[in-house]
């Protein structure tokens, strides 16, 4: 028997999930109901997590991508009132919100869903989202924003346990600050920084880390792993490694290569574009972006495409790996949930737990 691999949904919080093209699909409306029956079914079939991100400004053109987004804190809020069992990931841009509010909401949050709440640390790469509200003071925050996050998560640790806490720092003061309640247990943390600054600050603070650049193979995927559990050790911390993964499934090779083909042809130049424009101002991240046209439809994020089979076991190939879990998007989320749940999820070896 192998290693168990989890599952959980890239929620549909955006208008567009993470195919930049004209039409529907790939394009929804970011509805209360679409979240809420995905969550559901995700729940009902077993899925341990589910992770909403926080997106400030879309990427326009005909499609609109990204242009409409739900805010995450308050989406989990809802999502906890109506689950009861699945973990809910919720996306903070540091950024944007002063610690001890963040901590409150997390302990809200945390009450609602009876401990089942995980915080998703956002550095902020995206300028344009920030700049739009006056929140971005200078261009040096591209290197230092995880030391800017550092700050933030050690404020929010020490409010969620510490009855006061005084803090002079260099980016936050705070003055025999209070919070309670104190959230029902002490939330996860979850970080996606694939830089070296974000993976030493993941190394010493988070539980899970997102990693995988498109076109990695199951093998450096878990190489990159095993770095971080390496970077983690002299902390005395372990840190599980997950993945983003865009799913094109189809009864048969031949069908899911269409799909694909099709969203290609109805790429949304005017918006891809903009993606590009705004991801190559981040220094720090442009070593790992794919700015041609074909990857940038895929924003850059891995994707499979293809049969049932070859999509299962191409999941297991990552549990074998070292993978502790899938974060999984798709281009039609209410049908191709469904889908992937009646037609995928058994034929996973790596979903078999041993009796
Ligand atoms: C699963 C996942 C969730 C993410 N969520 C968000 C998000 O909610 N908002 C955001 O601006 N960026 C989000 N990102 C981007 C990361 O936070 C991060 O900035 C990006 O992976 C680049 O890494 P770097 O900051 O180390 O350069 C996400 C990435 C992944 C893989």
């Amino acid at each position: 028997m192998g290693n168990y691999l989890q599952l959980g949904l890239f929620m549909p919080s955006t208008t567009g999930s993470l195919i930049i093209a004209k039409g529907t699909p790939p394009q929804s409306e970011a509805t209360w109901e679409l979240n809420r029956d995905v969550s559901l079914a995700a729940e009902a079939a077993g899925m341990e997590f589910l992770l909403s991100q926080v997106k400030w400004r879309g990427y326009g053109g005909e499609s609109g991508h990204w242009d409409g987004a739900l805010e995450s804190f308050t989406l989990m809020a809802a999502i906890a009132a109506v689950t009861s069992r699945i973990k809910l990931i919720g996306s903070v841009a540091v950024r944007t919100m002063n610690p001890a509010v963040v901590a409150k909401m997390a302990a809200t949050v945390s009450d609602v869903s009876a401990g089942r709440f995980v915080v998703n640390i956002v550095a902020g790469w995206n300028k344009f989202e920030y700049a739009q509200m006056g929140l971005w003071s200078d261009d040096d925050y591209y290197l230092n924003r995880y030391e800017y996050a550092d700050e933030f998560l050690h404020i929010l640790k020490r409010l969620w346990s510490e009855e006061s806490v005084t803090f002079k720092g260099k980016h936050f003061q705070l003055e025999d600050c209070r919070s309670f309640p104190k959230p029902r247990q002490m939330p996860e943390i979850v970080c996606a920084g694939q830089s070296e600054g974000a993976l030493a600050f993941v190394a010493k603070e988070a539980d899970y880390s997102f990693i995988g650049r498109m076109n990695d193979s199951a093998e450096q995927l878990g190489q990159v792993a095993a770095k971080i559990s390496k970077l983690a050790e002299p902390h005395g911390r372990s840190v599980h490694s997950l993945t983003l993964l865009n799913v094109i499934a189809a009864p048969t090779d031949a069908e899911a290569q269409a799909e694909k083909a099709f969203y290609l042809e109805n790429r949304d130049e005017v918006a891809i574009k903009e993606w590009m424009r705004v991801s190559g101002m981040d220094k720090n991240r442009i070593d790992y972006l794919h700015l041609d046209p074909e990857p940038a439809t895929f924003m850059s994020v891995p994707y499979i495409v293809g049969s049932y089979e070859k999509v299962a076991a191409h999941l297991d190939a990552l549990a074998v790996n070292g993978i502790t879990g899938v974060c999984l998007a798709f281009p039609d989320f209410a049908s191709d949930v469904p889908d992937f749940i009646a037609n995928v999820m058994p034929l996973m070896k790596s979903r078999q737990r041993a009796e």
